[in-house]
């Protein structure tokens, strides 16, 4: 990518784990506007603007927009409590949905590009790992919402990226909740731990896939992709691979089916996302599990989590 251009990109969620990256991702290249619902920036930002942005407060959420005009709008900011989400109906749609419908009208009138970071959780998980083309059918709110905010942007008639994930990790500022820190945190504190092996998924490092975003923006890459890690693999095996990865006592982890975990949304199984479409048209590397887990080590040791 070349040096500092005027182009402006606007992220939400910025203090999110994938926000972070993404910032850290466009920073050196375009201006940077970062949002989120906090006062402040959760951690010293030197090569980017902060702003206070609630997505879901209307009359804000268009203020800021319409004073920045950015070129790119990268949407980071999710409700994304799986389990709470079945709680929580109302909150989650208007986060994940309704605050997404509201932004593509107001951004489609300015000029804006979108970029919507969506889920394999908008799938039931009997036949994965899923293409771009696969039909989606959710078996959870969660899911449900971020699907609800694929179809508002695409019907919106907004210039649109949707970027599809699944099990994002890494380390950044104050985020302490994804599946590898959870991990890593138990075995630390000699924590036995129970993990499904029943749900595959191929996890993906936050890292990379900010990455991607900013190449596929620099591409002016539209349409729907996936983008994950290389290792289709279950949970059980993953938390193994932590463990052997950070050197912790793997006889803390103990397998189990998604059913005995009792959790209020239920889990696609057989999931995971084919990348097929990404590595060719965008020319990207993907990370497997050891080099993710390399770079959260890194990352770790830049942070205090
Ligand atoms: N995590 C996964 O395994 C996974 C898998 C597939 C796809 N995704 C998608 O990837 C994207 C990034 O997820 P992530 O893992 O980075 O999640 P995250 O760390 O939970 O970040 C989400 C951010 O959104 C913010 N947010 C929530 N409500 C908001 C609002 N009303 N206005 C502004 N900001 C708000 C949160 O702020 P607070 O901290 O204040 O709540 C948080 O900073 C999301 O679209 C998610 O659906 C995630």
């Amino acid at each position: 990518m070349s040096a500092q251009s005027e182009k402006r990109i606007l992220v939400t969620g910025a203090n999110g784990l994938l926000g972070q990256k993404v910032v850290d991702a466009f920073a050196p290249h375009f201006r940077v506007i970062a949002t989120g619902r906090e006062e402040k920036s959760v951690r010293p930002l030197t090569s980017a603007t902060y702003q206070q942005l609630d997505i879901t407060d209307k009359p804000a959420m268009k203020e800021c927009f319409q004073s920045y005009e950015p070129e790119i709008v990268v949407n980071c900011a999710a409700y994304t409590d799986v389990d709470q989400a079945e709680v929580e109906k109302k909150v989650a749609w208007q986060v994940n949905a309704a605050a997404v419908k509201k932004m593509v009208r107001v951004l489609r009138r300015i000029g804006t590009k979108f970029v919507q970071i969506s889920t394999d959780y908008i799938f039931d998980g009997t036949s994965g790992p899923y293409d771009e083309s696969a039909r989606p059918e959710p078996i959870n709110y969660y899911g449900t919402s971020k699907l609800a905010a694929e179809n508002e942007v695409k019907a919106s008639g907004i210039e649109h990226l949707i970027l599809r994930t699944n099990v994002l990790y890494g380390a950044a500022e104050s985020v302490n909740s994804n599946f590898v820190l959870w991990v890593m945190q138990s075995l630390e504190n000699n924590t036995p731990i129970r993990v499904v092996d029943d749900q595959y998924n191929n996890a993906t490092l936050a890292n990379g896939l900010a990455e991607c975003i900013a190449i596929a923006c620099v591409m002016n890459v539209h349409d729907v992709y996936n983008y994950a890690g290389t290792d289709l693999i279950n949970r059980y095996e993953f938390a193994l691979k932590i463990a052997d990865y950070f050197d912790y006592d793997a006889d803390l982890i103990t397998p189990c089916k998604t059913e005995e975990l009792n959790q209020h949304a239920d889990r696609p199984r057989k999931s995971g996302l084919i990348t097929d479409k990404v590595v060719k048209n965008l020319h990207i590397q993907l990370y497997d599990t050891e080099a993710g887990l390399r770079q959260v080590e890194k990352d770790l040791q830049q942070c205090e989590i």
